[in-house]
């Protein structure tokens, strides 16, 4: 497929089409902060992956045989310049990166509630790398489109994606604030680790769903606090260190936040709490990690004192 706006009839064209634009001559510039992303990603346009695979813990995009040494030389060095690397593990053409996430327990976890995906128009709204767009393949989705708003993340992406020739998957440098742009367009929408960003969460999911088609299924994950009240937690500056934390809801409450926009058949699938086997320091992400957020004396509180994270999976239909 070309191009999956030919497919939505309901989006906004014009305006996607002019961003597109607008943001293609933005990063036509030579400025030092696009090519730091944009000169790897140019420097593989030659490679193509003869063997992939997305249905293990690593994605594995190439082999090592495929290439020569020059070659070889040139994928490790783009791959190092998108470093840090959150989500993962992949394998490109041998070259195992080990991400600071082990993102296939997320995907795990949300299997048992997946909606089939055959066929279908899914959006993965702050896709980062795109990791988990890979893993839905297997699932022959009719294409995924990715929104992800950081450069480093979009450029990795576009590099996978071209080595993988992985023609289903998209991506648009844009953020969850531009969802309006596609009214009523996906079957299937991924809200993962994004809602606590969001100075208007409710808002937020009003707006998402919108942008789904009726029958359209949202799979939502998040950090959350314990208990069961449903109330949310607003820190004064950070939450477990990282800041534009804004609300972290328990359970019940995105729940509710769910219901009250309108969404039906909402279910909490998985509640499970955080660890620093999942999210850790590794060589291709070196800064700080999960265990350097907790209270050293109590990994049951953020260092702010706060309680330490649990993450929550639910599933909702727009009906
Ligand atoms: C915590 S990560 C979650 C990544 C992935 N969805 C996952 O669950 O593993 C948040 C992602 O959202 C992206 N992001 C930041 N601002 C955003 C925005 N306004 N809209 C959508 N995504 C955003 C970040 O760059 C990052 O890739």
């Amino acid at each position: 497929m070309r191009d999956y706006l030919d497919l939505l009839k309901t989006a906004n064209q014009e305006a996607i089409r002019a961003r597109r634009a607008e943001t293609a001559a933005l990063l036509a510039q030579p400025k030092k902060g696009f090519l730091r992303f944009r000169e790897p990603y140019e420097s593989l346009r030659h490679l193509h992956a003869r063997v992939t695979d997305y249905s293990t813990e690593a994605v594995t995009i190439g082999l090592a045989e495929e290439l020569g040494e020059a070659d070889l030389g040139l994928v490790h060095e783009a791959m190092q310049s998108f470093m840090p690397w959150r989500k993962g593990p992949f394998k490109v053409f041998g070259v195992d990166i080990d991400a600071e996430w082990q993102s296939w327990r997320k995907w795990n976890r949300l299997l048992p509630a997946l909606p089939d995906l055959a066929g279908k128009v899914v959006a993965d709204i702050g896709c980062n790398n795109g990791y988990y767009m890979f893993r839905m393949l297997p699932h022959k989705p009719r294409c995924v489109v990715g929104l992800e708003p950081f450069l480093q993340h979009y450029y990795c992406f576009k590099t996978l994606r071209r080595l993988a020739k992985a023609d289903e998957l998209f991506i648009e440098l844009m953020g969850v604030e531009d969802v309006p742009l596609f009214s009523s367009c996906f079957d299937v929408v991924f809200l993962m680790g994004i809602i606590y960003h969001r100075i208007s969460p409710v808002e937020m999911l009003r707006e998402i769903r919108a942008a789904m088609r009726p029958g359209g299924v949202l799979i939502i994950e998040s950090q959350a606090i314990p208990g069961e009240a449903p109330v949310a937690l607003f820190p004064e500056e950070r939450y477990a260190k990282v800041p534009g934390t804004y609300f972290v809801p328990t359970a019940n409450c995105l729940r509710n936040w769910l219901l009250r926009t309108g969404f039906t058949e909402v279910e909490i699938f998985c509640c499970h709490p955080m660890s620093s086997e999942e999210q850790r320091k590794t060589a291709w992400m070196t800064f700080e990690s999960y265990e350097d957020f907790l209270d050293p004396h109590n990994p049951a509180l953020t260092v702010e004192g706060y309680p330490a994270p649990l993450r929550v999976f639910l599933r909702a239909v727009n009906p």
